[in-house]
């Protein structure tokens, strides 16, 4: 079948008003695949139903069931290696030399998907600095999608995710073997503060961040969002703080906000 011009707009519409999100002209079979099903699950016959329920109803359920469904949530295990590289050896080294007397330290995974960023970040920190057990350490894992923050909360993953960057000794180490896939261990899990937050929206009440992980996220939102995500980054962001974006999001427009810092492969952003 081929979507109606008015139901694409209209779609296009909601994802933008509600998430930022740009969906392109030609991702008209984006909209087909991902919708269909919900369209089933709702017992709505096909898509041009489903559609026409969410134009003739005030934003509700279905809506937020349609946004939900249109997300990417591509996402695994210390994704980016050079970002988790520049983590270890600059950005923590530095900030605990800094924070040693305040002995606190604020890492947000921004947008985190099923939760393996988040997951990757606690499994660096254990691993490579044990020292910071004794010091109060927050990692807020957010997201817009409640279905991916469930599953990033439950943190059962099968085989076919873990392989996807976690190496078989992590894999032993941090994670349970359960009957329907592997379950990271409660220590793991119980260093992560999981919240439902839309980057568009206001942010509520956060803790002063030290590193920031936005990452694959910025790529999929209009430019007007964008700006204003970075801008209220930078409040909620300390003055000495690191943010990393994406691999292929470097060149996005945060001159006056952000001054890029290289490292050997990869970059990172500090405040100006
Ligand atoms: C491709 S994943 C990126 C996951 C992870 N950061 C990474 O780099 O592997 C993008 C995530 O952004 C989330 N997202 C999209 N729009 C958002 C918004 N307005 N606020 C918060 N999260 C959003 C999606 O739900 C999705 O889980």
């Amino acid at each position: 079948m081929t979507l109606p011009n008015e139901d694409f707009a209209y779609i296009q519409k909601l994802l933008r008003t509600q998430t930022g999100f740009l969906l392109a002209e030609d991702k008209r079979y984006l909209v087909e695949s991902r919708l269909e099903p919900l369209a089933q699950r709702e017992c709505l016959d096909g898509i041009t139903n489903l559609i026409a329920h969410l134009r003739s109803h005030h934003f509700g359920y279905l809506h937020r069931q349609a946004l939900e469904a249109m997300m990417t949530h591509e996402t695994w295990f210390f994704r980016d290696q050079f970002s988790f590289d520049a983590l270890k050896e600059v950005a923590l080294p530095d900030l605990i030399q800094a924070r040693k007397l305040e002995r606190k330290l604020c890492l947000w995974s921004a947008a985190c998907a099923n939760g393996q960023e988040a997951y990757s970040i606690a499994m660096l920190l254990r691993e490579h600095f044990p020292m910071l057990l004794n010091w109060k350490l927050t990692i807020v894992a957010s997201d817009f999608s409640q279905a991916a923050l469930n599953r990033a909360q439950e943190g059962i993953y099968g085989d076919s995710e873990l392989r996807r960057g976690l190496s078989v000794a992590n894999r032993n180490r941090y994670f349970l073997k359960k009957d329907n896939g592997w379950q990271v261990h409660p220590n793991l899990q119980k260093m992560i503060e999981f919240r439902r937050l839309n980057l568009i929206e206001a942010w509520g009440n956060l803790p002063d961040m030290d590193i920031v992980f936005l990452r694959n996220v910025l790529i999929y939102l209009d430019p007007e969002a964008r700006r204003q995500i970075l801008e209220k980054m930078q409040r909620v962001m300390r003055r000495d703080s690191y943010l990393f974006l994406g691999h292929s999001e470097t060149p996005f427009p945060i001159q006056g906000i952000f001054d890029p810092v290289h490292f050997a492969n990869t970059v990172v952003y500090r405040l100006k």
